[in-house]
């Protein structure tokens, strides 16, 4: 199947393979137009640039836009390109059935996964969304329900059903301060829900595990294969699961549709539930990005996602996307620890948003992380490393080793070297530790600054030949 996120919206479409893919393209238009994901108004891409991103002729683009005119799904508007009509976007979308690594202080070179490029936070967009929502009325800065400010909550609906496909209602979306917040929320719910374990991806990330632990839930480790996530050692009975299908944390891979589709059949039977951690889903560099899980079932999925890869960790903003069994124990939990997310960084998040701020900020990043991906990989490749394993996506790259003691020799030579490094056994990914599981570093490429970008690649080269 081929996909895009289409460039200067940021808009997922499927248009499959082979022959019939204009077709597909103009169903998928029409139906992100239909069904309100792509509002009245918004502006489409130009055909060359959508024509790239999907890998189809431009002719063949063009030829969708005028047949979409025709039928008044979109309008050509002169000196702005192709807009969506003035449509009502049919009914709203159905409500369906059914530890952050430490602080980098003093000089060196910080190549450990986890953070974007900090230097590229976009502060003017930002603090011109902040002006606006201080310019608003004094009543936005009242009290916040526990969920959030609506105007962000559907904004949030509006960017995560675009971009990642998910099926969200406003309704349906909790403000969060950061993902690992929801994650010891709903740790909390689930016990209060009975629950008594946690699917964890092994390797995984630690800190979500102790996370997970700290909330009174005991981690199954789940082995993480090719194929991502091995659902089979779930338990037998209501349980909470937490996986990172569009790039599986540290491994790179994307979770099978099969897995997928057993994880949601173990949900269903079990009355557990998926927490869809989509923590760096928004890039992707080559043409298969993968829509969000949660869509296969809405009633059992938690999707969440935090602006944490985006924008940058020390925001603290994040969201969910709720199944209504968890809702009401979930605002209950929030009230309990007076949790919420200050109400100018809301509304600030959401002005960035409406505007498009966000998406051209991801999209401009998008392309400096790729960029540096590719030249990662050749570096790689010219000292005779094998390539990075994994899908060309997020902010982080595995370079398998021989051993785990290579790993721990890499690491202590980089540390000596001035070069923060992580690796799966230093940085505590694998659930069970022992000197027989692979070594690999996991490479954080996008944490330097673009000046001190070169020079990070030359001291990881030089180590590693
Ligand atoms: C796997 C994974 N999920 C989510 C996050 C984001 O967490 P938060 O939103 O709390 O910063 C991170 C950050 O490093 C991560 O590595």
């Amino acid at each position: 199947m081929t996909a895009g996120f289409v460039r200067g919206l940021d808009l997922h479409l499927d248009v499959g393979e082979g022959r019939g893919r204009g077709r597909a393209l103009e169903a998928a238009l029409r139906e992100a137009v239909r069904s309100g994901r792509l509002a009245p108004g918004a502006r489409l891409p130009g055909s060359r640039s959508l024509a790239v991103d999907l890998g189809l002729s431009r002719g063949t683009v063009v030829q969708v836009f005028g047949q979409l005119v025709a039928e008044g799904w979109l309008v050509g508007v002169a000196g702005s390109g192709t807009v969506v009509g003035p449509v009502s976007a049919g009914s709203p979308l159905p409500e369906p059935e059914g530890r952050p690594a430490p602080t980098v202080s003093g000089p060196g070179i910080d190549l450990r996964p986890g953070r974007p490029d900090l230097s590229a936070f976009p502060r003017t967009p930002w603090a011109r969304a902040v002006r606006r929502a201080l310019a608003g009325s004094a009543a936005s800065l009242d009290y916040v329900e526990p969920a959030g400010l609506p105007v962000l909550r559907a904004a949030v609906a509006e960017h995560v059903g675009r971009t990642r496909g998910v099926r969200a209602s406003p309704d349906a979306v909790v403000v969060t301060a950061g993902f690992t917040q929801a994650l010891a929320l709903l740790a909390r719910v689930a016990q209060r829900l009975g629950m008594r374990q946690a699917g964890v991806e092994d390797p995984g990330f630690a800190r979500h595990r102790e996370v997970l632990g700290a909330g009174g839930l005991n981690p199954v480790p789940l082995p993480v294969d090719d194929a991502g996530a091995d659902p089979g050692a779930l338990p037998d009975e209501p349980a909470l699961t937490l996986l990172t299908p569009a790039h599986q944390h540290p491994y790179g891979v994307v979770l099978a549709p099969a897995r997928r589709a057993a994880t949601v059949e173990w949900a269903r039977r079990c009355d557990g539930f998926v927490v869809e951690d989509d923590y760096d889903g928004e890039f992707r560099y080559d043409r298969q990005p993968v829509g969000a899980m949660q869509p296969l079932d809405p009633e059992r999925i938690v999707f969440a996602g935090s602006v944490s890869k985006t924008l940058a960790p020390g925001m603290r903003l994040g969201w969910l996307v709720v199944p209504r069994a968890l809702r009401a124990p979930l605002e209950a939990e929030m009230t309990a620890f007076g949790a919420g997310v200050p109400a100018v960084d809301q509304l600030a998040l959401a002005d960035l948003l409406s505007r498009g701020e966000y998406d051209r900020h991801v999209r401009r990043m998008r392309l400096v992380y790729r960029a540096r991906r590719q030249e990662l990989g050749a570096r790689l490749a010219a000292i005779g490393a094998p390539p990075p394993a994994g899908v060309a996506a997020g902010l982080h790259a595995l370079l398998p080793l021989t051993s785990a003691e290579e790993e721990r020799q890499t690491v202590k030579a980089a540390q000596r070297a001035g070069v923060r490094l992580h690796g799966l056994h230093t940085g505590h990914y694998w659930h069970r530790p022992a000197p027989d599981r692979p070594g690999a570093l996991v490479i954080g490429y996008a944490t330097p600054a673009g000046h001190a970008w070169r020079g990070a690649l030359d001291a990881l080269t030089e180590l590693l030949r």
